[in-house]
């Protein structure tokens, strides 16, 4: 999708299709406000009753002619509802998602958006959310689709978008800039997670980290089994002993240049695909669980996006621990006691509680060797958060006010909102276990804070946050520019907050 500015009037610009936003009146009134050159046809609508700019609502119109200049460029005018709630910008992200599913569903190929004037809100802002939800809400996964869709009719593109700005326009550039780099980050995130469990293996991982660091000159480095051996890494290397697929570790690093930055430490859980292992788990969506990598994959894609905006006060390293959990004839059995890296010892009580076993070494390792100023992690970590929130909030905890309430508002800010749950002693004290430093599963209550409580063990008190995205990597709830199936979420709250920091 190639994205630029038009200075050109609105009907002199060659395209297929011309976009316009209407804002729902909160009083009915006679006529609905709208651009001139469309204000006879909408009205003509609006009168009738078919059309009163509600959220998502759409209106396609064909015409050979405006009133205004004779002839037309364009053939369609499409005008989208935007609704009567305060305007802002997740408002807009969905207008973006909805002219994407309305257009896809057209033969049109190059669009113009003509934004609306809503006075006292920031233009660039708009931009920025109107391309994350075009970007977003165009989304598709079709690489193992061999033929067109069920009509025989090929899938519909949009190649080219043109923003109408007539004036000034730089403010407008730099939000569609911005949109289109988190945009493409968060749809990167999706198809690795859209990939089955047999292609995205931890090699595909140790590939992407490798391309995107030679594209953004990151540094790479590769922990494989050999130097988890070495370092002692019992936590990945038992969950992956029952895999034919070798684990790995994946580094990459982010440097702004300025020796005094601070370090801000990402941590993705690259679970390839969680079968449970010994403890497997039911056969019934099991294959669902090859998303249990969507952490791993955000952070992937949020180096991918730093590596592009290359924030000026902040160092980032990321780093996403990769295996499968399957329960081969070698495989760790409940009972096993494993020593992670720091060697701390735990009783693996239940195999499919795994992610936490692969988080911890890389948490662990991290915390040391690169002495974060903070900590984030992204795991999709408890079905227990999805029976407390369901899909449509990550839960967050963590060790610090300040962090956990940047993250929070990072979020809600981009349409990603997260529900923070507590974390206490009583909580860590369910892990005990009679025979090792801990156990990696208690009762099932409160399984998504004894799993962060777990996680707590190897942050050294590092200023921690922890979101678990198990509801919301999948599923997530359905807008117009979040489809059914691998949302990306977490990309677009972790470049907010980096924006922010900036
Ligand atoms: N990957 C799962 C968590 C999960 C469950 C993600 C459902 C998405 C949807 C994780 O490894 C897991 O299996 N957790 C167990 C922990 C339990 C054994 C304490 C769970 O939540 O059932
Ligand atoms: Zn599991
Ligand atoms: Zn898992």
């Amino acid at each position: 999708m190639k994205l630029h500015i038009s200075k050109k009037n609105p009907d002199e610009y060659s395209c297929d299709i011309s976009i316009f936003f209407i804002r729902q009146s909160e009083e009915k009134k006679k006529k609905i406000a709208c651009e001139k050159s469309i204000f006879a046809d909408v009205n003509r609508a609006y009168t009738s009753g078919d059309f009163v700019g509600r959220e998502g609502q759409t209106l396609l119109l064909y015409r050979d002619s405006v009133p205004s200049s004779g002839k037309s460029k364009v053939s369609r005018i499409l005008a989208v509802g935007l609704g009567k709630e305060d305007v802002g910008e997740e408002m807009f992200r969905k207008a973006g998602g909805t002219v994407a599913s309305t257009v896809l569903r057209t033969k049109a190929r190059r669009i113009q958006i003509v934004l609306p004037e809503i006075p006292d809100f920031d233009r660039s802002l708009m931009a920025q959310a109107l391309t994350e939800g075009l970007v977003l809400g165009a989304y598709q996964f079709r690489k193992y689709k061999t033929k067109d869709d069920d009509n025989g009719e090929k899938p519909g593109t949009i190649d080219d978008v043109a923003f109408h700005v007539p004036g000034e326009s730089g403010d407008v550039r730099k939000g569609m800039v911005r949109g289109q780099i988190t945009g493409k980050c968060v749809c990167d995130a999706r198809d690795m997670s859209n990939e089955p469990g047999n292609f995205w293996t931890p090699d595909h991982f140790v590939m992407y980290g490798r391309k995107i660091a030679k594209m953004h000159d990151l540094k790479c480095t590769i922990l494989t089994k050999e130097k988890m051996k070495a370092l002692g890494m019992g936590g990945i290397l038992g969950v992956n002993q029952g895999s034919a697929q070798p684990p790995a570790m994946v580094v990459l690093e982010y440097n702004c240049g300025r020796k005094k930055a601070p370090t801000l430490l990402l941590v993705g859980k690259g679970l390839t695909f969680d079968s449970g292992g010994i403890s497997l788990k039911p056969g019934q969506g099991m294959e669902e669980m090859k998303y249990d990598m969507s952490g791993g994959a955000a952070v992937m894609a949020v180096m991918d996006a730093i590596g592009t905006i290359r924030p000026a006060n902040i160092n980032v390293v990321a780093i996403v621990p990769a295996t499968e959990n399957l329960p081969g004839p070698t495989a760790l059995k409940p009972g096993d006691i494993i020593s992670q890296y720091g060697g701390k010892t735990v009783e693996v009580i239940n195999t499919d509680a795994e992610g936490r076993l692969i988080l911890a070494d890389a948490l662990a390792y991290g915390a040391k060797k690169y002495k974060p100023k903070m900590i984030v992690d992204l795991a999709t970590l408890t079905g227990a958060v999805i029976i407390g929130l369901g899909h449509h909030r990550t839960g967050l905890l963590g060790n610090d006010d300040e962090l956990a309430e940047k993250i929070i508002s990072a979020g809600e800010r981009c349409g990603e909102p997260l529900w923070r749950l507590p974390l206490a002693p009583e909580y860590r004290k369910q892990l005990n276990s009679k025979v090792a430093d801990m156990k990696n599963v208690d009762k099932r209550d409160a399984g998504t804070i004894t799993a962060a409580a777990f996680l707590e063990e190897f942050v050294e008190k590092i200023p921690w946050a922890h979101l678990d995205i198990a509801g919301t990597a999948w599923d997530f709830t359905e807008k117009p520019y979040i489809p059914k199936g691998p949302s990306g979420v977490g990309v677009r709250t972790l470049i907010e907050f980096l924006r922010e920091w900036e």
